[in-house]
Order: C-alpha cells, then sequence, then structure tokens
C-alpha cells in the first residue's frame, strides 16, 4: 500500500481516523478538502487538494498521480451550492469519471446499509444511484455500507452532549428503528485492511457487534439523562422552522433527522468486520470510556 492515496471527507468521523492510521504508517496521503485547517495537526504530515463536491472540476487535479481513492466526503443535507442528490449521487459519478480518466486502479466508496433507489429518505436514494456508478465503472471497487456511524466528538454524539444539558431530552420520533452502530475508529481500521488486501472484497457491511433502537442509542449518549420523544409530524414541521430560520447553523435538518426514522440492519451483524480482522467495540464502551476521559480533565 505504497501508492498515493487520495481521501476525500479527510476531515470527517471516518476520514480522520483513516488518515491519522495512513500517516502514521508512511502512506502518502492527499486529501480533498474544503478547509484544510479542519484537518487538524495532520495536515502538515498530507497533501493538500482544494476542493469541494459541489465543483466537480476540482476533482482533476485532486487525482493526478493517485493509485487509489478513497471517496468519503458526503452531505446529508443540502448546501448552499448542492442539493443531496447533487453531493452524493453526481459528484460520485464526476468523482468516477475524473478517476478513470487519471488512471486510478482502486476506487473504495462509503455508500450506506440498505440504500435503494426507492428507499424513503432522500440520502439512501442518492447513495444507491452511486453505488451503482461505482460497480459499473472500470475500476477495482470496494463499497462500504455502514448501518450508523459515530465517533466522540461526531455531530451525533456532539448534538446529544449539548442537549443533555436540558432537564429532558427531545428525541426525534418514537425511537423505535434499529441500528447497528460502529465506532468510526473500527471502520477506519476496516478501510485499512481492505487497502492492505490481497484480494479485496466488492461490498463489506459495516455494521457493530450490538443491535441498538434508536431510543437505547440517545439514552447512552445522554448517559441516562430523561429522553421526550417527538413525534415525527411535529418534529419534521420543528425541524424545517429551524433550518428556514438558521441555514447552515441549524444544528439538525429534517433529512438528517428522518434517517434514525428507518430501521438499518443487516442480517450478517458484524461478520463482514470480523472477517477483516477488527474487533468492534460496543456503543456502551466507547462512549462510556470517553465519558471517563472527559471526567479525568
Ligand atoms: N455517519 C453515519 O451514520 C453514516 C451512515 C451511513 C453511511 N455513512 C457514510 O459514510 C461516510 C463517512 O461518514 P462520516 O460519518 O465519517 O462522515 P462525516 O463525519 O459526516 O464527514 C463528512 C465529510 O464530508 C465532507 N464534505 C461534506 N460536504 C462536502 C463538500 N461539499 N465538499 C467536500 N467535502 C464535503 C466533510 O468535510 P467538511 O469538514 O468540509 O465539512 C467531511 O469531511 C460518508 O460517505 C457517509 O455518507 C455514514
Amino acid at each position: 500500500m505504497a501508492d498515493l492515496v487520495l481521501i476525500t471527507g479527510a476531515t470527517g468521523q471516518v476520514g480522520s481516523a483513516l488518515v491519522r492510521r495512513l500517516t502514521a504508517r508512511g502512506v502518502p496521503v492527499r486529501c480533498l478538502v474544503r478547509d484544510p485547517r479542519r484537518l487538524g495537526p495532520e495536515r502538515v504530515r498530507v497533501q493538500i487538494a482544494l476542493g469541494d463536491l459541489a465543483d466537480p472540476p476540482s476533482f482533476r487535479n485532486a487525482m493526478r498521480g493517485v493509485g487509489t481513492v478513497v471517496h468519503l466526503a458526503a452531505s446529508a443535507r443540502d448546501q448552499p451550492n448542492g442539493s443531496i442528490e447533487e453531493l452524493n449521487a453526481i459528484a460520485t459519478w464526476r468523482m468516477v469519471d475524473a478517476a478513470e480518466r487519471a488512471g486510478v486502479e482502486r476506487f473504495l466508496f462509503f455508500s450506506a446499509l440498505g440504500a435503494t433507489t426507492h428507499h424513503r429518505t432522500r440520502l439512501r436514494r442518492s447513495k444507491a444511484l452511486a453505488e451503482r456508478v461505482v460497480a459499473e465503472s472500470g475500476l477495482a471497487a470496494t463499497v462500504f455500507a455502514p448501518s450508523m456511524l459515530y465517533a466522540d466528538g461526531g455531530r451525533w454524539t456532539t448534538v446529544h452532549r449539548r442537549l443533555a444539558l436540558l432537564p429532558a431530552v427531545p428525541m426525534t420520533g418514537l425511537g423505535r428503528a434499529r441500528f447497528q452502530p460502529l465506532w468510526a475508529e473500527d471502520a477506519a481500521d476496516c478501510v485499512v485492511a481492505v487497502l492492505d488486501a490481497a484480494d479485496p472484497p466488492a461490498r463489506v457491511e459495516l455494521a457493530g457487534p450490538q443491535t441498538l433502537t434508536h431510543a437505547e442509542m440517545v439514552r447512552l449518549a445522554v448517559a441516562g439523562r430523561p429522553v421526550v420523544p417527538v413525534p415525527p409530524p411535529v418534529a419534521r414541521t420543528a425541524l424545517r422552522a429551524a433550518e428556514a430560520a438558521l441555514a447552515a447553523a441549524a444544528p439538525v435538518t429534517w433529512d438528517e433527522a428522518e434517517l434514525l426514522e428507518v430501521s438499518t440492519v443487516t442480517e450478517r451483524g458484524s461478520a463482514d468486520v470480523e472477517a477483516l480482522g477488527v474487533r468492534p467495540r460496543t456503543m456502551a464502551e466507547v462512549l462510556g470510556a470517553a465519558r471517563g476521559r472527559a471526567a479525568a480533565r
């Protein structure tokens, strides 16, 4: 694994964990980023290509001399310069096209578990289209299909840490949908294992060791604070009003909240993760350890 690896989404939950692993091993890494400062201390250890999913011409420069692309960048909300469909489906199509033209050999793509073109949510519909583009390309591809990914400091845990300061924590929906949450650090270990594999799998379902309802995950994230379900029609109206008022500063959008309304589980559980030699941790272990570290500071 000594060829140049281009990572999109390098500032995200999985991307930041992956960059740390690859630079520690001396692998040459280039990151396609909107704002290099968000790479933190790693920004001095990687090549930087300024780019944006909403600006496909920026992909061409980023691909120069690259052997492998790990395409993690995505958006579960509309942005000023692109809709969810443009940032996920069309951008992936343009990313694959740029990779083929640049002579890239391998393309690792993060889709989403259960993505179909008739899924209830816009993100999963657009990921289904993107998956199809990747599968039909001439590139040696691996598609990762995560259930739910989380990290200490990620958006989901941060929002809940703030909500836990309230006397009762509002939860969008009734919290019955089921997930198999996987720690972003474990997901990054899976990517490294695929990069190292002599015969890499075409598809990896990224699911953690436990099946939890949305309500159970929220209870873990807010450490036992009382949780109040907000029925979906009320949540949808409130979140849409907040989006209209706050635009990009809205802490959560309805499109994001709706993702937690639909069960996203695989019968295979964490089998694919373990087949890559990764022992995934439970959410209780990971969030409990993070709380312990915070209390010790
Ligand atoms: N998190 C989950 O539960 C989950 C579930 C299923 C699938 N997935 C997929 O797994 C992958 C990794 O997820 P994650 O949780 O690590 O993602 P994340 O933390 O939400 O990070 C998203 C990344 O995409 C970048 N990005 C967003 N809009 C961009 C744009 N317009 N141009 C360029 N970069 C842009 C962000 O960069 P900035 O720093 O500039 O914002 C960030 O680096 C994603 O493809 C996601 O869709 C995630």
